[in-house]
C-alpha cells in the first residue's frame, strides 16, 4: 500500500483549511505535521494549536514529526490535539522502547524517524516494536531542500531487513521529494512519501496531488 502524505510546513497558514481540502481532493492519504523546536533543529514551526486546526479541517489521519528536545513531554498532547500517527527521532530519545510503547498506549501508530547520516542498522532492535520509520532524505529543519542522493540505498536496506526479518513496519521517507525521485523511491521500497512544496508551492495544489499519487502507484 502506497500512501501519500502531504506535509503543510510550508503552506499558506493563512488558508490552511482550504489548502488542506486542495490536497485531500487530489487524493492524500495523510497530513503530515512538521513540528520544530528551534532546538533539536534550527527552526521553530508550529504546535498543537495548529494540529487541532488540521484535525477541525479534515477526517484523514494525521501524521506527527516531532522535531523537537524531550519528545516524551509533549507525545500526549500532540495525542490529545489529534495525531494518529506519532514519530520521533532516534538522535534524541534515550529509552525508545518506553517512548514507543508510550505512544501505542495513548493509541496512536508509533514511528521512529532517522536522520541521513543514522545508520539504518541502528534501528535493528527496534524494528519489531514499531509501526513506521520515518527516513529523513534532508537535514531536518526546513522544507524545501535537496533530497539525499543515499536515500534510495537507505531505504532499499530497510526494505530488505524487514523482509529478512519478516516484519511489516512501513517505511516512510521525507523531505525533498518531487516527480523526479518518486518513482524510483517507490521502487527502493517506500511506502510512505512526505511531500511539502512540490505541492503546496505548486501552482495547482490538487493537480500535484493527483500526478504525484499516480506515480507511486507501481
Ligand atoms: C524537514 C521537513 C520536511 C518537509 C518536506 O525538516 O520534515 O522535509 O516537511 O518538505 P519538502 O518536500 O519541501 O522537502
Ligand atoms: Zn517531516
Amino acid at each position: 500500500m502506497k500512501l501519500l502524505a502531504p506535509s503543510i510546513l510550508s503552506a499558506d497558514f493563512s488558508q490552511l483549511s482550504q489548502q488542506i481540502r486542495l490536497i485531500e481532493m487530489g487524493g492524500a492519504d495523510i497530513i503530515h505535521c512538521d513540528i520544530m523546536d528551534g532546538r533539536f533543529v534550527p527552526n521553530i514551526s508550529f504546535g498543537t494549536p495548529v494540529v487541532k486546526a488540521v484535525r477541525k479541517s479534515t477526517k484523514l489521519p494525521i501524521d506527527v514529526h516531532l522535531m523537537i528536545k524531550d519528545p516524551d513531554n509533549y507525545i500526549e498532547a500532540f495525542r490529545n490535539a489529534g495525531a494518529d500517527y506519532i514519530s520521533v527521532h532516534q538522535e534524541e530519545v534515550v529509552h525508545l522502547n518506553r517512548t514507543i510503547n508510550y505512544i501505542r498506549d495513548l493509541g496512536a501508530k508509533a514511528g521512529v524517524v532517522i536522520n541521513p547520516s543514522t545508520p539504518v542498522e541502528s534501528l535493528t532492535e527496534i524494528l519489531e516494536y514499531i509501526d513506521y520509520v520515518l527516513i529523513m532524505s534532508v537535514n531536518p529543519g526546513y522544507g524545501g531542500q535537496i533530497f539525499i542522493e543515499s536515500t534510495f540505498r537507505r531505504v532499499a536496506k530497510l526494505a530488505k531487513m524487514r523482509d529478512d526479518y519478516d516484519l511489516e513496519f512501513l517505511i516512510e521517507v521525507d523531505g525533498g521529494i518531487d516527480k523526479s525521485n518518486i518513482q524510483k523511491l517507490s521502487k527502493a521500497g517506500c511506502d510512505m512519501f512526505v511531500i511539502g512544496s512540490s505541492i503546496v508551492k505548486s501552482d495547482n495544489i490538487t493537480a500535484s496531488t493527483v500526478e504525484l499519487k499516480n506515480l507511486i502507484k507501481i
